[in-house]
């Protein structure tokens, strides 16, 4: 396994490849891997064969994280990360470095500066739940996914259904623009008691950790609901605040229900609408999200 940090080595690399034919399968990451991640991993690995290459970057990206949020904090052990990829079969980890993906930029900031201004922004469908409860978050993603792209040259990228609108919005962003790239979207791992695996799941004590598993039970019950019949939204809101009534040390940002194509909230919510909630543990927060 190779581990490149340039990005113009990377991009020879990759551009090697290209020209011997070779399937190039990534999956972006910020590290601190779990076993969600690594699922990701193989199914790159499933996607180009034996004889295809798997590239997974780790990068905690700057420009997606607020003001306010845990970007110096955010956990990180490449030392273990690379054990982890190493048995894998995992051909590239690319770890690039802030200097190089964002010349000038300070580390807390997200704003232009003299070495780096230009911007990727989907307009539509990165407005709504985390990009509402987190401005610029998308930009920041959108962004450097496009420069990922344009340096690893994946003929597939894996993206995990976690974060079910961070793949939607990439999904619109490669079609917009044109990126020759398949998106895989991979389905969500979790512990055995429900909870969504996250790089964030490490700030949780013991008591939050516990209560966690609420996120799970709401999306559990709310897909035992629409199994009778369809609901309205706000009933529903209403009748699953009993989960975070129930976990006192919950704080609920945002449940939405929504159509999973366009991201359009419904009005009644049925079989086959797409549920996502963000709930606040202290200064931690958690995502999740399903298909009723
Ligand atoms: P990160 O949070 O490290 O996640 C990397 C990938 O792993 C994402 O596609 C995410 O959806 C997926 N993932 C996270 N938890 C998962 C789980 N429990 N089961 C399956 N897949 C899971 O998402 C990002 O990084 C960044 O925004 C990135 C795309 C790398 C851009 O910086």
């Amino acid at each position: 396994m190779q581990i490149v940090s340039s990005i113009a080595a990377m991009q020879r690399l990759a551009k090697k490849w290209q020209r011997a034919g070779t399937r190039i399968g990534f999956v972006p990451t910020m590290g601190y891997l779990h076993d969600g991640h690594l699922s990701l991993v193989k199914r790159a690995r499933q996607a180009v064969g034996k004889n295809g290459k798997v590239v997974v970057s780790i990068y905690v990206n700057p420009t997606q994280f607020g003001p306010k949020e845990d970007l110096a904090k955010y956990p990180r052990d490449l030392k273990r990360d690379l054990k982890l990829l190493r048995e894998l079969n995992a051909d590239v980890v690319f770890t690039p470095s802030d200097a190089e993906m964002y010349p000038g930029l300070g580390s807390t900031e997200s704003r232009p500066t003299s070495g780096f201004s230009t911007y990727v922004v989907e307009e539509k469908l990165s407005r709504t739940m985390e990009g509402a409860s987190r401005p610029a978050h998308f930009r920041g993603v959108t962004t450097v996914v496009a420069k990922l792209f344009n340096i690893v040259l994946p003929d597939v990228a894996v993206f995990g259904q976690k974060d079910f609108q961070q793949a939607a919005v990439i999904k619109r962003m490669v079609a917009d623009l044109n990126f020759p790239v398949k998106i895989v979207v991979a389905p969500t791992l979790r512990e055995r008691d429900g909870l969504a695996m996250s790089s964030r799941n490490k700030y949780l004590d013991a008591e939050q950790r516990a209560q966690a598993v609420i996120l799970y039970h709401a999306l559990q019950a709310a897909k035992a609901a629409v199994k009778q019949k369809s609901i309205s939204a706000g009933r529903m809101k209403i009748d699953l605040n009993e989960f975070t009534t129930a976990a006192p040390l919950a704080r609920l940002d945002y449940m939405e229900f929504f159509d999973p194509e366009t991201l359009e909230p419904v009005a009644q919510v049925k079989s086959g609408t797409q549920m996502a909630l963000a709930v606040f543990f202290g200064k931690t927060r958690l995502i999740d999200n399903a298909r009723l």
